[in-house]
């Protein structure tokens, strides 16, 4: 079976957020269980030179977009035993950023329509194409509308990893932009309110649906979650599933983390403490404070939760728990955590960035990891930290409700609440800060997490199932 992955970005290459993780480690799990995926992405220009140098040109193509005919060369590369497709056109993609341009909608436009006409050139005919959020949404409806007997048997699944991006444009990039026909306007399938919403199309037009965990799955037939598309998600509930992600194990892993001061493993847990005591040293706190430390790496935004973290923060500090904050985003956020460091010297850290080293140093010096989304869809961080022995305090929520078993629950790896408020969240930390003082029972809470599969190999069974019904 032959699967091409289209997607907007791809780790190592190129990696905005949790979606680059997962394009960067699940078609080498499908490949590992027999099937042959191949991926194809944007060559931006912010991907670095060392990868270039080891990319092979292929050929060059003309791509139709509406009345354009925009150039477009296909470069290749094998990383990890997985062949990489990039879409070069400088005029797209010569970006300083990856997306937020004012001409998106043309820019994924472009590249949506170039994996369409791509294909017949490429010596790998896919039987399936493995659509992933508004930025590949276009590939489902384009295919419905190819003549050639090349595209004929060609399936497709789309993939949502966050509904809240639903790629939408003003009506009239339709046919001018997109080149699609009015009808799709007119019988409602692009149409959202009156403009053309791309998730929407392609929810309709491919031939399955999956989204990142059963839990967002679910909730995703309910308007507070489906941010307006709840309709659309049951009128095609007879080809939508979640599927729940999985992590490389090896890349993170405490085992083999280069940037950890002294590697540990569940059943070598010494290395743990070195690191807190290393992470102490670097954000100025006392190292030879035994007590908790509670991280939070994420963007800053309110759907993450910021907002019942930032409420909470004085009472956390004052419950005797130190705070770790790293990321980015909104600055009213990043001023408020900016704020509490200040008030807090030695007892709230804020790390205004995005550092992979001050991450990794992060997931392994700290005991907990905090993660009070609003809706998430799956979520990775919660699993990188288990890997860690850190272990998540979460709101039940979407992927993190699939993932984490609280305690005390039979085999339970982490805490959680059920409400979105900063009550529930100041008393299930309280509680957790309670069983992290019984030693015997946080160590074996720790292995446990450690010990767990994160791992793809299931997961990438469940798309292979997919993949099968479709094409039967
Ligand atoms: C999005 C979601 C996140 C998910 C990731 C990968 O970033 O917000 O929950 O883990 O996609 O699917």
């Amino acid at each position: 079976m032959n699967i091409l992955y289209a997607v907007s970005e791809a780790a190592p290459f190129i990696k905005t957020g949790g979606l680059g993780d997962v394009a960067g480690s699940l078609p080498k799990a499908l490949c590992a269980e027999g099937v042959n995926a191949r991926v194809i992405l944007p060559l931006y220009s912010s991907i670095a030179e060392k990868w270039r140098e080891k990319m092979q040109f292929l050929f060059y193509t003309t791509v139709h977009l509406s009345w354009r005919r925009q150039y477009a060369g296909v470069y290749s590369l094998e990383h990890e035993g997985v062949i990489y497709y990039f879409v070069d056109n400088e005029f797209y993609f010569k970006r300083g950023k990856a997306y937020g341009e004012p001409d998106d909608g043309e820019r994924f436009g472009f590249f949506s329509r170039a994996v369409v006409e791509i294909m017949p050139l490429l010596d790998f005919k896919p039987d399936i194409v493995s659509c992933n959020d508004w930025q590949t949404a276009l590939i489902p409806i384009y295919l419905r509308y190819e003549q050639a007997e090349f595209y004929r048997e060609i399936k497709s699944v789309f993939t949502i990893h966050n509904i809240e991006y639903q790629g939408r444009f003003i009506e009239w990039c339709l046919g001018d932009v997109f080149g699609l026909p009015r009808e799709l306007y007119d019988s409602g399938i692009i149409r959202y309110e009156n403009d053309i919403n791309l998730m929407k199309g392609a929810i309709y037009k491919a031939d399955y649906v999956t989204t990142v965990s059963p839990g967002y799955a679910w909730e995703l037939r309910n308007p507070y979650f489906a941010c307006g598309l709840h309709k659309v998600i049951e009128d095609n509930a007879y080809k939508f599933s979640g599927i729940v992600n999985g992590i490389d194990m090896q890349r993170f892993s405490p085992e083999n983390d280069r940037h950890l001061p002294q590697p540990f493993s569940a059943d070598e847990l010494s290395g743990k403490r070195e690191c807190k005591r290393a992470l102490c040293r670097e954000l100025g706190m006392d190292e030879n404070d035994d007590g908790p430390i509670i991280a939070c790496i994420s963007r800053l935004v309110s759907h993450k939760g910021c907002d019942l973290i930032s409420a909470a923060l004085d009472s956390l500090v004052s419950k005797g728990v130190r705070v770790v904050i790293l990321g980015t985003g909104d600055s009213a956020f990043e001023n408020r955590f900016r704020d509490a460091e200040y008030r807090h010297r030695g007892r709230v850290s804020s790390n205004i960035m995005y550092s992979e080293q001050r991450a990794s140093l992060i997931y392994a010096g700290a005991d907990m990891l905090l993660m009070p989304s609003k809706s998430e869809p799956c979520g990775l961080s919660q699993l990188i930290a288990m890997r860690y022995g850190t272990l998540p305090v979460v709101h039940a929520v979407g992927g993190l409700r699939d993932t984490v078993r609280p305690y005390p629950l039979d085999n339970s790896n982490g805490f959680s609440f059920g409400d979105y408020s900063t009550d529930a969240l100041l008393g299930t930390v309280d509680y957790a800060v309670g069983v992290y003082y019984n030693k015997e029972q946080w160590r074996s809470l720790m292995k446990r997490a450690m010990t767990e599969d994160l791992g793809w190999s299931r997961s990438a069974k469940e798309y292979i199932d997919v993949y099968r019904k479709i094409t039967q």
